[in-house]
């Protein structure tokens, strides 16, 4: 059986967590494949908040497995923090032993780069992700499975200090002593081994058996990914589709159903292209009536109208099967509704999205509002302005809708089949 695969179409927090969180349910085992502490999303569950950021959202279904896969890096800090959270993650969470680490200088030199970018900075999360994987690439990272030996790691991560020493010099980061270096190592070798296998083969395994629903969980959406996103506005791993076969080690035949996830209208936090961003009220009425604003930073997110064109680039680069639109319900009361139908280009109409989108003029196309969709679970009970705007994107997209979300609530989700 092929695994599913929920990818984020836009620039990621298209609300990925209530679907993985609804779809969990009927899965045995959610996997994470790319990303790290920079995503995330809180849930609500019998009233008490769990923030996940690095955890697979399948943790909330007791019965399901969860793996963060090789392509992840991973905070051992946070993510101890995060599983602390819990009672009991035995036999429920699994860590590739290839999954690249992120330690604290990964932090300080996120920052201090960002620092030195002055008003070109990225306006990353500060979370490390950059410098890590850059590490990685540049085959000085390391790994989670080598936290096995930390006597051998701690004389490693010196070393790399050694060799580096000029580069941290001028960043402003600091060298850790050895013994600092060791008793933090100790630390999360005890928390982390426990749970530090070879998942590859694991979801081999599995996928050879045949008899379990493996659900794969995108990070942060596809117009940051490193190589097709916005760069160098971009997060630092590809977060389409095709990451999963790298960060899980799966090949694109064990890949089935891919589900793309969208909101309504459109978002994204940090710097770059944002064709459709709205500066004007109805941008400030998008962040009020959404709540926009970083589950990880809490940045102001920027806010503006839905953009076909790039969600059909994003459907074509992850194959969507079909797409997931949330948040609908923000949507309620504006009198007109806009979406970007094609983009302005060097004097032409074009319906593509070029590598230097900051030089996009969107065209747009006005759907008539409606007053209310607040907590509808049936298609029919949409107002019809509502389906027609959802019919709109679905022809614009060339994708079909199958899952509208209309409120934060599991239960307030339109299935269509
Ligand atoms: P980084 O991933 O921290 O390096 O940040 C690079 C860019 O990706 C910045 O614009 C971030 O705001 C953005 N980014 C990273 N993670 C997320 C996420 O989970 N949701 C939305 N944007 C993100």
């Amino acid at each position: 059986m092929a695994a599913d695969l929920i990818v984020g179409i836009q620039w990621g927090d298209e609300g990925k967590g209530k679907i993985v969180d609804l779809l969990a349910q009927e899965y045995d085992v959610v996997c994470r494949y790319q990303g790290g502490h920079n995503a995330g999303h809180t849930i609500v569950v019998d009233g008490k908040s769990l923030a996940l950021h690095l955890i697979p959202s399948g943790i909330l279904n007791p019965n399901a497995t969860n793996i963060i896969g090789n392509g992840v890096v991973v905070s051992p800090e946070a993510l101890i923090k995060e599983m602390e959270q819990f009672d009991d993650l035995q036999g429920r969470l699994l860590i590739s032993d290839k999954a690249h680490l992120i330690f604290k200088y990964h932090e300080a030199i996120d920052k201090a780069k960002e620092r030195l970018r002055g008003k070109n900075a990225i306006g990353t999360t500060g979370r490390g992700i950059g410098p890590a994987y850059a590490d990685k690439v540049a085959r000085q990272g390391h790994r989670v499975g080598e936290l096995k030996d930390i006597d051998k790691l701690a004389q490693k991560i010196m070393d790399y200090f050694a060799m580096n020493e000029a580069y941290f010099k001028a960043l402003g980061v600091e060298t850790p002593s050895l013994e600092e270096l060791k008793k933090e190592l100790a630390h999360y070798r005890d928390a982390l081994m426990p749970y530090v296998i070879d998942a590859t083969n694991y979801l081999w395994e599995l996928l050879a058996l045949g008899e379990h629903k493996i659900l794969l969980e995108g990070a942060q959406g596809t117009m940051l990914d490193i190589d097709h996103g916005t760069y160098p506005y971009v997060t630092s791993s590809n977060t389409i589709a095709a990451g999963a076969c790298t960060g899980l080690g799966l090949a694109p035949k064990d890949i089935g159903r891919v589900i793309g996830i969208a909101k309504a209208y459109c978002t994204r936090v940090g710097n770059g292209p944002f064709p459709t961003e709205d500066f004007g009220p109805d941008g400030e009425r998008l962040r009020r009536q959404g709540h926009e604003f970083g589950t990880t930073t809490g940045r102001p997110r920027r806010c503006g109208w839905f953009d076909a064109v790039a969600a059909k680039y994003a459907c074509r680069l992850n194959g969507c099967d079909e797409l997931a639109i949330m948040k609908l319900d923000v949507l309620d009361g504006f009198e007109k509704i806009k979406v970007a139908s094609a983009y302005e280009y060097e004097g032409e109409r074009i319906d593509y999205v070029p590598s230097d989108l900051e030089n996009v003029t969107p065209i747009y196309v006005e759907f008539d509002g409606w007053e209310s969709v607040a907590g509808v679970r049936r298609w029919e009970d949409l107002p019809t302005e509502a389906k027609l705007y959802i019919e709109g994107i679905e022809d614009l997209v060339e994708t079909k809708i199958t899952i509208i979300s209309t409120s934060p609530d599991r239960e307030d989700t339109i299935v269509r089949k």
